[in-house]
């Protein structure tokens, strides 16, 4: 099934510049990027977008750590892309994502994770509404669709 989903690479995959990595490896799966912004988010739209960790012992570092510098805010599609995106980012905690994963090799920390990618389709449609306007996300473009779509 055609999916979009939100992804955000977090302030300390800019600062370690992991960016262009990382970008690699979700274009090399196959997914085209439908949406991409580099921000630095503000402490009401972090609030906004992890609303539903609001009231969690972390949630006040979270915000800090999420608005402490620039991140980059990706709307990408494929088949299942929200499952598939999911395990390519791996577990939470970078120290238990199994390596391969993102998480898995570039993180050690539960904070500290790179990575943000959508946990199911209601939290998809919610998050890239948060990011993006209908007119900033690439309708058709060029790429070969039989190749996102694993197709003939
Ligand atoms: P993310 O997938 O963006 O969703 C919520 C984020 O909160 C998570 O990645 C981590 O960055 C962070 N997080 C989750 N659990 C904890 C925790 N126990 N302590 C600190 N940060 C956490």
């Amino acid at each position: 099934m055609m999916e979009r989903t939100l992804l955000i690479l977090k302030p300390d995959a800019y600062q370690r510049q992991l960016i262009g990595t990382i970008l690699t490896r979700i274009e090399h799966k196959g997914f085209k990027l439908v949406g991409m912004k580099l921000m630095k988010m503000t402490e009401s739209i972090a609030k906004q977008h992890y609303a539903p960790h609001e009231g969690k012992h972390f949630f006040g570092d979270l915000i800090s750590y999420i608005t402490s510098g620039p991140c980059v805010v990706l709307t990408v599609e494929g088949t299942n892309a929200i499952t598939v995106m999911r395990k390519m980012v791996g577990a939470t905690r970078g120290f238990e994502a199994e390596p391969g994963t993102i998480r898995g090799d570039f993180s050690l920390s539960m904070r500290y994770n790179i990575i943000h990618a959508s946990d199911s389709p209601e939290s998809a449609e919610r998050e890239i509404n948060i990011f993006f306007s209908k007119e900033e996300l690439m309708e058709d473009s060029i790429v070969i669709r039989s190749w996102i779509e694993g197709g003939e």
